[in-house]
């Protein structure tokens, strides 16, 4: 599929999945995809946990439930882990968002649907029991302990630990889901100025 195509066919899909697996090849490959997002400082601090089967999933479903996890037949969790951020900017937020808008373009690309789902896990008690379903630890062990009683949220995640940012279901979708409208182009694209349109008569 062309890009184009591709950016223009996502969309997210909340509604039921069709329970046809999806093979771990084509899981790898939206892996890929996330992994080759730019990162601020080349940090390269997203880490991608492939839950292959609805088995795999259904530990971070237990963890915070969300309709959506329960006929999605694979997903993709995306962590982040704060203590390889180097540099006076913490760019975690941006690096993972770049990568999930990748992995989501990556899935269409295949055929597949997905969705960029985060609500289930803002709550701390909530993003803790996904952390721990996914085997992952609140604190990164690599983080020195004396830093760590010290450690404070900073950009929505705990300094020297890991982060749930995102889980991305995959699959086929079980019927036609819901396209959401988008405002119009000269809504939001302005040239030379905000709020300035097009002007034909000086553009070349
Ligand atoms: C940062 C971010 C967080 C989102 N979190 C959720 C979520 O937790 N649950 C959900 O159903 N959709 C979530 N979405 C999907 C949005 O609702 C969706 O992208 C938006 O309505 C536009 O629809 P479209 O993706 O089909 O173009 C999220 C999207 C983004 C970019």
């Amino acid at each position: 599929m062309e890009l184009f195509e591709v950016i223009e066919k996502r969309y997210s899909h909340k509604e039921r999945f069709s329970p046809v697996s999806v093979p771990l090849k084509d899981l790898e490959l939206i892996a890929k995809a996330g992994l080759a997002a730019p990162t601020g400082n080349n940090s390269q601090c997203v880490r991608l946990i492939i839950l292959p089967d609805k088995e795999a999933i259904k530990p971070l479903y237990e963890a915070s439930p969300s309709e959506i996890l329960l006929s999605s037949p694979a997903a993709i969790a995306l962590l982040t882990d704060s203590s390889v951020v180097t540099g006076k900017y913490n760019f975690e937020v941006e690096d993972y968002s770049a990568s999930a808008a990748q992995m989501l373009l990556a899935a269409t690309a295949l055929g597949y649907v997905s969705l960029w789902l985060d609500s289930p896990y803002f709550e701390e008690e909530k993003q803790k029991a996904a952390l721990s379903a996914l085997g992952a630890p609140v604190l990164n062990p690599r983080y020195k302990a004396e830093e760590a009683n010290g450690s404070k949220r900073e950009n929505g995640s705990l300094s020297g630990g890991y982060s749930l940012r995102v889980v991305l279901p995959v699959g086929f979708p079980e019927g036609e889901g819901k396209r959401r409208s988008k405002m119009a182009f000269k809504e939001r694209v302005f040239y030379r100025l905000l709020g300035s349109l097009k002007d034909y008569k000086n553009d070349t």
